[in-house]
Parts: structure tokens; C-alpha cells; sequence
């Protein structure tokens, strides 16, 4: 399938939405965002990586004391995102960096999770993406991403989300990627997916490495 997200175009777009992001996009993603994180384990001090956390609207989901690496493209998402963390006193450590997704600086087998929030539509490489999260996280580990994934099994809904991927692309992510399927080609254990969002067009997918 042809990618039509062009990195350059997604950054300087997200870095645009960072000072009203929250305002814009809230009411839509919050649900979804909210109801993945009940699903992250809650063991104290456990390493979580968060990849493309936005202006930090999942921070406060994080159980007490849990060590958070956030990483953005968009340099003005992660200023947005130091400002929440300031404010959140739950005792968990947050760590805020510009990093592409793409090229996680982390070691293999590194974070006890790693979370990914309406991320994973907003890349160029999707499959090099997975991949990546795939090696940084530990064997057992949890993989939780919430996103939009494109209907399965050539359904009419598949083909009007085909269609009108050029549209949803200029916004800022794309209608057409089986997000599912891309986690299993890389080798992510999927192990439920659970539809979250209005009119049910989210996702909630976890999986784990064996
Ligand atoms: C739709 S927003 C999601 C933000 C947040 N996770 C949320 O729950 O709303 C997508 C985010 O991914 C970031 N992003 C896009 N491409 C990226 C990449 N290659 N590496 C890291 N972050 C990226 C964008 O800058 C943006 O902040």
C-alpha cells in the first residue's frame, strides 16, 4: 500500500496543534486514551515508554510511581507535554524527549510496556515503527496501542476509509492502515483488540512480546 504521511508535512502540522490540541481533539480521543490505560498494568516503578505522547494528555493515567519515557517528533508537543508533567504530583518520574519513533535511542529489551495513543496512523513507516517498539520492550511485556485501525476483511466501511485517507491525511492521520495487522506482521503477540471511541471507530490493542 502506498504511505501517503510525509514525515515533514506531520511534524511541522503537529508542532501547529500543539498549544490547542487538547481543546481540539479531547472530546474525540479522550474516551479511547482513558479506557487504554486501565488495561496498563499498575506494579509500582515499572519502566513505561510512551511514543508520540502529544502535548501530554495521557500523563495523568499513570499509575503512582511509575518511571515514564515520553518521546515526540514535534519539539513544541514535548514543551506542551514538560508543562503537564510539572503538574502531576503522583510520585511517577516523567521524561520528556524529542525522538523519532522510527529510531528509538533505547537499548533492546529495555521498558516492562510501551504505549502508543493514535500514534501509530501518524508515521510514514508503520511496520518499522512496530518494530521498533517490539525491540525496546521486555519479553513479556505489555504493548498497548490505541488507535483508529482500518476495517477488515474488504467491507464497505474498508473502501470509504480507502477512499477518503487523502482527506484525513492533511489533518493529521491516515484512514487506510489495518493497524492490527501491521502489529502481527512485525511479530507483536495481539492478543484482543476491544473497540473504544464514538460510534465505536477506535481500538483498543494489546499485545505483548513472547
Ligand atoms: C494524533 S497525535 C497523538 C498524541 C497523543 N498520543 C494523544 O493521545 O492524543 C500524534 C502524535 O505523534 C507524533 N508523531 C508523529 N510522527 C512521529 C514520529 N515519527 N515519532 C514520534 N512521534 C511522532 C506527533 O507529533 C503527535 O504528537
Amino acid at each position: 500500500m502506498k504511505c501517503r504521511v510525509n514525515p515533514h508535512y506531520m511534524e511541522k502540522l503537529y508542532s501547529f496543534y500543539s498549544p490547542f490540541y487538547d481543546y481540539v481533539f479531547g472530546k474525540l480521543l479522550g474516551p479511547g486514551r482513558r479506557q487504554a490505560f486501565k488495561y496498563l498494568d499498575r506494579r509500582p516503578h515499572q519502566k513505561v515508554l510512551e511514543i508520540g505522547i502529544g502535548p501530554g494528555s495521557t500523563l495523568e493515567f499513570y499509575p503512582p510511581k511509575t518511571k515514564v519515557v515520553g518521546i515526540d517528533i514535534s519539539a513544541s508537543m514535548i514543551e506542551q507535554a514538560r508543562k503537564k508533567a510539572a503538574q502531576i504530583n503522583s510520585g511517577s518520574h516523567f521524561e520528556l524527549k524529542v525522538m523519532d519513533a522510527c529510531k528509538l535511542a533505547f537499548p533492546d529489551n529495555h521498558f516492562d510496556a510501551v504505549m502508543a495513543a493514535y500514534v501509530i496512523t501518524t508515521v510514514q513507516d508503520p511496520q518499522q515503527v512496530c518494530r521498533e517498539i517490539l525491540r525496546v520492550v521486555k519479553p513479556g511485556g505489555q504493548i498497548i496501542a490505541v488507535n483508529h485501525t482500518r476495517t477488515q476483511n474488504g467491507s464497505f466501511w474498508g473502501r470509504v476509509e480507502d477512499v477518503m485517507a487523502p482527506v484525513f491525511v492533511r489533518i493529521g492521520f491516515t484512514t487506510d492502515l489495518d493497524v492490527i495487522h501491521v502489529m502481527k506482521k512485525v511479530g507483536i503477540n495481539v492478543q484482543q483488540a476491544v473497540a473504544c471511541n464514538l460510534l465505536k471507530t477506535g481500538r483498543i490493542i494489546m499485545g505483548t512480546k513472547i
